[in-house]
């Protein structure tokens, strides 16, 4: 990695803080390891900014991360702002943060660490050699189309409408085949071909992306029956692509994979290579303060930051393996142990993982 990186660091609300206080501890240490530098830089986001500045996603805040190369993101929210209205939400800040960075794809890895293969719902030998990416598009889809309600005789109708156009289309397809070069180039393309008018015209937009990645191995795959086979075969994905809606179901069912919310780190990114990382977990009011959080997936998400935004593949590899060894070890924070009373608190695994890092 040549030049030096700037990372903007929003803590965030409840366990936001106490985890991102971990991965960036395995900043200091990448730093040490590899003799680079960051630059790093806080700023306020969520319902810690409503607070102190009257806005979740205050201009200071924005502007760092405009100027940054990566943004580390804890998690917002909790019950002292639910009842706000929209503008002094936190969710609210999310959703602005992301639109004002041009952020278009989600990328949520689910990788099966043998050793936790216990935490989770499948059977071991059907999740056994697990490694999978969904990259979801995030900006079109039903959930931004028109919307609205009209009486009819019987009774009120509920309009969504589902709309894609090729650009959109285009630039998340060649996102995913751009990761799955740098994986086991393979890529599922997700839809509804069958049925809906929006997954046909994102098919042929495939099939013409994907020509350009002789190297990428492309299938196409109905979303029903990639619903089962996630289940039945979840080993045989590499990186899956698809719309909206469809990402946003089969990314949570391909999460659950791994049992545990506090092991899964997510990319946000756009056209260029600012990417904003955050664990996909919320902020967790009910243990906040405590000490108890897991840190692995905003460590996790750091990793996901050397690969994805730096292309450092090595500093990322070096991360995922000392996670690795940490559990192979049997250390566990409360959320992923079985004897509860033998469980790591937040720091003591961050301070694990940081001692387990080499070159
Ligand atoms: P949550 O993910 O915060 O918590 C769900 C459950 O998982 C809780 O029992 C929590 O203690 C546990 N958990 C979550 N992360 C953990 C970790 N790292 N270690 C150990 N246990 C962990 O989801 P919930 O409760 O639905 O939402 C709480 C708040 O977070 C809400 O205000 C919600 O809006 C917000 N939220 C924010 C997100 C973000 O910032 N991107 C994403 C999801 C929720
Ligand atoms: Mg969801």
């Amino acid at each position: 990695m040549a030049e030096t990186k700037r990372i903007a660091i929003l803590g965030g609300d409840g366990i936001g803080p106490e985890v991102v206080a971990e991965a960036e501890k395995v900043l200091k240490k990448t730093e040490e390891l590899f003799g680079v530098q960051f630059e790093t830089e806080h700023a306020l986001f969520g319902g810690v900014a409503i607070d102190q500045k009257g806005t979740p996603l205050p201009e200071e805040t924005l502007e760092l991360c405009k100027s940054a190369d990566a943004v580390l993101l804890g998690a917002v929210g909790g019950p002292k702002w639910d009842n706000n209205p929209k503008e002094l939400r936190p969710e609210t800040g999310l959703l602005g943060i992301r639109k004002q960075l041009g952020l278009f794809s989600n990328i949520r890895p689910a990788v099966i660490f043998d050793c936790l293969k216990e935490a989770s719902t499948l059977k071991p030998e059907v999740l056994e050699g697990t490694d999978l990416i969904v990259v979801r598009e995030l900006t079109g889809g039903i959930y931004f189309g028109e919307k609205f309600r009209r009486d009819t005789e019987n009774g009120q109708e509920a309009v969504d409408t589902c709309a894609y156009n090729e650009k959109e289309v285009e630039r998340i397809v060649r996102q995913a085949c751009e990761v799955a070069r740098k994986r086991r180039k393979k890529l599922t393309s997700v839809d509804k071909a069958n049925v809906l008018e929006t997954s046909r015209l994102w098919r042929e937009t495939v099939n013409r992306i994907a020509a350009d990645y002789q190297d990428v191995e492309l299938e196409h795959v109905l979303v029903d029956n990639c619903a089962m086979q996630l289940l039945r075969r979840p080993a045989s994905f590499d990186v899956i692509v698809t719309e909206n809606m469809f990402g946003d179901i089969l990314s949570d069912e391909a999460a659950m994979l791994t049992g545990s919310i506090g092991m899964l780190a997510s990319a946000s990114l756009g056209e260029g290579s600012l990417g904003l990382y955050e664990p996909v977990h919320g902020s967790a009011p009910d243990i906040a303060g405590q000490g108890v959080a897991n840190p692995i997936a905003t460590i996790l998400s750091v990793a996901l930051m050397y690969k994805l935004s730096f292309n450092w593949q090595e500093a990322g590899d070096v991360i995922e393996n000392a996670v690795k060894k940490v559990l192979d070890a049997g250390h566990r924070t409360a959320d992923i142990a079985v004897d509860k009373s033998k469980a790591v608190g937040t720091s003591k695994m961050g301070d694990l993982i940081v001692e387990a890092m080499v070159r």
